[in-house]
């Protein structure tokens, strides 16, 4: 398996006394495309700051390939492009010449390269009319057409379908599957909303109240389910799951309850049946990820 973009370990943030990150752990892998959910207020945007060198944590680290971003900070850096903030440009000029000039800035930037990234986003229509002229989605194209002009590892995205209409959020999606196909890039987004991970991550953190809560495969989420059974013997049963599958099972209400991989429930069943317990009724509850987030986050007041 290869070797992580980033990691980011035990990531704590202090402001003003109140300690907003409490310990955020994130590893990405290449060709990964992360999602970072969480409520407003939760911490993303103070997280991903961190890791883009943006502010200090109090604690922890961050190594983006094999720089730590404290002791080898430019080279870190070289691996990255974000779009934390809303990107700035200069609104009187091209969006072409937006980029030259960051272009000849820094000798990390190929000129060349120019054409490339913007036909990559789509916007080579549109490339030379002033940016003040550009809708939101074009302004973030151009955005993304910059952050990715030093040819980086790693993208970190803060909420960025924020304020784009749905053509707009579906552009994005289309960029962002290109990305990590075509220049196997690692994509690191964050989002409130779950919909929008479900679509475009492989992996997803969930964060409430400065930490981590649960990291999971998307798809691993989304196959779960809470299985509900009502049979002959719940206590050999419940001590199958256990010593067969290795799945912890609760007995409730005269039935056995527990979260399993959908794909393993016929494979449990027949194992019930051979072990002579009759199985009077199941039920599946599948677990989504809105539900599995609301699970986790319910009742935390956000403040
Ligand atoms: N510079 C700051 N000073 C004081 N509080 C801050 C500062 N930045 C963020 N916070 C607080 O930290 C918490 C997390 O904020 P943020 O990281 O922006 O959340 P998110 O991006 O998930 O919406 C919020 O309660 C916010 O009010
Ligand atoms: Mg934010």
């Amino acid at each position: 398996m290869s070797k992580p973009i980033l990691i980011a370990h035990g990531l704590k943030k202090k402001i003003n006394g109140k300690q907003i990150i409490k310990n955020v752990d994130i590893e990405i892998y290449p060709g990964e495309v992360y999602g970072f959910l969480g409520p407003n207020g939760a911490g993303k945007s103070t997280t991903l700051r961190m890791l883009v060198g943006l502010s200090k944590p109090s604690a922890g680290s961050v190594f983006i390939g094999d720089y730590s971003l404290k002791n080898n900070f430019s080279k870190a850096m070289d691996l990255i492009g974000c779009i934390i903030e809303k990107p700035e440009f200069y609104e009187y000029i091209s969006g072409y010449r937006n980029l030259e000039m960051l272009a000849s800035m820094s000798d990390k930037y190929i000129k060349s390269d120019i054409d490339e990234f913007v036909s990559f986003v789509g916007l080579e229509n549109r490339i030379h009319d002033r940016v003040s002229e550009y809708s939101m989605g074009m302004k973030q194209r151009l955005g993304l057409a910059q952050a990715l002009l030093h040819r980086p590892k790693l993208l970190i995205l803060d909420e960025p379908t924020n304020g784009l209409d749905p053509q707009g959020i579906y552009t994005l999606r289309e960029i962002i599957k290109k990305l990590v196909i075509e220049k196997e890039i690692a994509v690191l987004i964050s989002s409130h909303l779950i919909s929008e991970i479900q679509l475009m991550c492989d992996k997803v953190s969930i964060i409430n109240h400065g930490e981590i809560i649960k990291s999971a495969k998307v798809e691993s989420i989304l196959s779960t389910s809470e299985i509900f059974w009502e049979i002959s013997d719940l206590r050999s049963a419940k001590k199958i799951l256990k010593e067969k599958f290795e799945i912890d099972g609760i007995i409730k209400d005269n039935q056995l309850i527990a979260v399993i991989d959908k794909e393993n429930l016929s494979l449990i069943n027949e194992t019930f049946i051979k072990e002579n317990i009759k199985i009077k009724y199941v039920y599946k509850n599948n677990k989504t990820l809105e539900e599995l987030f609301l699970d986790l986050t319910i009742g935390q007041q956000i403040l």
